[in-house]
């Protein structure tokens, strides 16, 4: 048998996806399993019919490969898949849900409101900024809900920002997450589950040279430095395992997912949002708190495959 590595697709991550794609392909026949490593378009559906893979590892970001899409198709015919369903990935890739979710489980979450584009432009731009700077203060980050990598993503510092902010946003997606900027350290925690419950790996701290983890800062080497483990105090390192742990329960996720959160100066953390479908390039989060906990990204990798086979 062989396993299917599902990578590209037409989501604006879809460059950040084939490298993704190509890093687990690599780790994976490093391991000795056959790897067919694919672009996701509608000739996926004869070809897995063709002949069946035993398992599908998801490296596609953004769009179909976090929303569930892909995975309904998958669970359609009946072929084994890492990570997340359906139902949990529809409600963990949209960042507003997310974040109700996670609050009901008491995890701290910026405060924040969701503007559709037609509600922005219907109200009058400068009627709904200034409301929404009345209400929330400033400064802001101002995110597509739905959406990944920073793409449409920025802080907004003073009022006359905002405007510009928005329209970044919505060339990236329908919806605007708008919610308070906590000032802090940026971390992300992973999460890996390999049938004995959800473990959290050691956070990774971001330290981007510019100050802003922007695209050009996750994806360029030497861009943004990291530290694995991040440099917290151990209650704090703790707190966000917890909070990782229990995202990943309360949204009903499986065997991996990264959670994105700041840890304030009182080192509290607050969730930012969750990945179904982390990145795996050179530059990505997830590989170096895999490496961070002593771990083999290819062992790992197919552990995950196997438990989905079985
Ligand atoms: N959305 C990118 C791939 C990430 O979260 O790593
Ligand atoms: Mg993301």
């Amino acid at each position: 048998g062989h396993v299917l590595v599902l990578a590209g697709g037409l989501s604006y991550e879809r460059e950040v996806s084939l490298r993704s794609g190509r890093r687990v392909s690599e780790v994976l026949r490093t391991t000795g399993i056959d790897v067919e490593t694919r672009d996701t378009d509608s000739s996926l559906v004869p070809s897995v019919l063709a002949d069946p893979p035993d398992a599908v590892f998801v490296t596609l970001h953004g769009g179909a490969g976090e929303d569930g899409a892909i995975r309904s198709v998958l669970e359609l015919l009946n072929i084994p898949y890492v990570g997340a369903g359906p139902d949990a990935c529809r409600v963990a890739f949209d960042k507003p849900t997310a974040k109700a979710v996670v609050r009901s489980v008491d995890i701290q979450t910026p405060a924040s409101v969701t503007l559709p584009k037609e509600t922005f432009h219907d109200l009058g731009a400068s009627v709904v900024l200034g409301r929404i700077i009345d209400r929330l203060g400033l400064p802001l980050f101002v995110k597509p809900s739905r959406g990944g990598s920073a793409l449409g993503a920025s802080i907004v510092r003073t009022a006359e920002e905002l405007p510009a902010a928005m329209v970044g946003c919505f060339a990236y997606g329908d919806t605007a997450l708008i919610e308070q900027y906590v000032e802090g350290v940026e971390v992300a925690v992973s999460v890996v589950d390999l049938g004995d419950g959800p473990i959290a790996l050691p956070a990774v701290e971001i330290v981007p040279d510019e100050g802003v983890y922007d695209y050009a800062a996750r994806y360029t080497a030497g861009h943004t430095e990291f530290f694995a483990p991040a440099r917290l105090s151990e209650a704090a390192a703790a707190a966000c395992a917890t909070m990782a742990v229990t995202a990943h329960r309360a949204l009903g996720l499986r065997d991996l997912s990264r959670t994105d959160l700041i840890v304030d100066a009182d080192d509290r953390p607050h969730f930012l949002e969750v990945n179904v479908a982390p990145g795996m390039t050179e530059t990505s989060l997830f590989p170096m708190a895999v490496e961070s906990a002593g771990r083999d990204l290819g062992t790992l990798c197919r552990r995950l495959l196997e438990s989905a086979s079985t």
